[in-house]
């Protein structure tokens, strides 16, 4: 049996957390789900974002299913991703037949750095309208995220690394980053490698994605790159990612609990459904995860989806589809 903390958390979080659990029942797994408030609505209701129950659920279960939280993402998100020390976020952007997008045959992984760099939250207020952000990159850091791509790349049998940071300003912290991603490269001298500056590579990115197969870099360029790729195959509503560590793992979406379009039914379930195919992955059933994805590119090619890509269906009914096809 496996213990999974589930946490909708706001917004589409709860719509498409609903969704893939149709899904996911129809696989007879031995899972067990224990669910568990986070986000804006926990904040109100208990005056802390990430409630102590939630945090201490996460710590003793086998995974973390999250779909989404608001304005306290930091305080949710970031925080379990510190908490439960996912030092890699692996966050896929594959192209799917029938999504209307930039280019067709994207199949890039991207691997975010996903404790340390600016988003450790050491922020000050000098003094009056003078503020301060520390940036963390520490050698160790860097060694197990590099390691871990190319590890990952070695394992899916993919061809390159790429690494990205701006070595050249920040030359202290993207320069250990980018002398580490060069020194552990050697080690694989079965795979290509090279490294761009994030600015070049994000023209890249958008004029000729296929230059691109694993990307490396550190925690707030791997966020921004990241949606970006995720724009290459047709948005949010397909991203999913995984937050890895040496102990726990944490399945969320890319997307955020995006209010715009909350409580209308109508967000895609597939990021988050393919994100709990990262988690079926990583518990090793991989026949049933193929088994989701197949059925889920049918439904897309079928043009049977939600209005982002395309077509005319609420969250519940794509997700059903999906089911049906398992
Ligand atoms: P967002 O990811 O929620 O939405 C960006 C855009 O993508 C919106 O137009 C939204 O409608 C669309 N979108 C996102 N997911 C979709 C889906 N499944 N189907 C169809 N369309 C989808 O990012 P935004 O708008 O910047 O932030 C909204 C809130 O979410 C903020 O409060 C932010 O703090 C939070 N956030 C939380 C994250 C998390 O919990 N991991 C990540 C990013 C943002
Ligand atoms: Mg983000």
């Amino acid at each position: 049996m496996h213990r999974i903390t589930v946490i909708p958390g706001d917004g589409i979080g709860k719509e498409v957390m609903d969704a893939t659990m149709i899904v996911l029942e129809k696989l007879n797994l031995p899972f067990e789900y224990i669910w568990m408030e986070a986000g804006d609505e926990a904040l109100k209701k208990y005056g802390k974002a990430l409630p102590d129950e939630t945090l201490e659920e996460c710590l003793k279960s086998d995974a973390v299913l999250f779909g989404a939280a608001g304005e306290t993402a930091a305080d949710v998100i970031v925080k379990l991703r510190f908490e439960l020390k996912t030092f890699a976020n692996i966050r896929p952007a594959k192209s799917y037949k029938g999504v209307k997008s930039l280019y067709e045959n994207v199949d890039i992984v991207i691997v975010r750095e996903n404790t340390e760099c600016l988003y450790k939250g050491l922020e000050f207020e000098v003094s009056e309208g003078v503020t301060e952000s520390i940036r963390v990159i520490t050698r160790k850091g860097c060694e197990r995220i590099v390691k871990y791509a190319f590890e990952l790349a070695k394992n899916e049998g993919r061809r390159k690394v790429t690494a990205l940071h701006k070595a050249n300003v920040m030359k202290k912290t993207c320069g250990l980053f980018r002398d580490v991603f060069r020194e552990i490269a050697k080690n694989y001298p079965e795979i290509e490698s090279n490294d761009y500056y994030i600015d070049a590579a994000c023209m890249y990115l958008v004029m000729d994605p296929q230059r691109f197969d694993v990307i490396v870099t550190t925690n707030m360029f791997g966020d921004i790159v990241s949606d970006l790729a995720a724009g290459l195959v047709g948005g949010l509503g397909l991203a999913p990612s995984a937050n890895i560590g040496e102990k726990y793992a944490i399945f969320e979406p890319v997307h955020g609990s995006a209010p715009d379009i909350a409580g209308k039914g109508i967000a895609n379930p597939s990021a988050m459904i393919l994100t709990a195919c990262m988690m079926l992955k990583h518990f090793g059933y991989l026949d049933e995860a193929r088994k989701v994805e197949s059925a889920l590119e049918e439904v897309i090619s079928e043009g049977k989806t939600t209005p982002d890509l395309g077509g005319s269906l609420k969250t519940m009914e794509m997700a059903k589809e999906i089911a049906k096809r398992i």
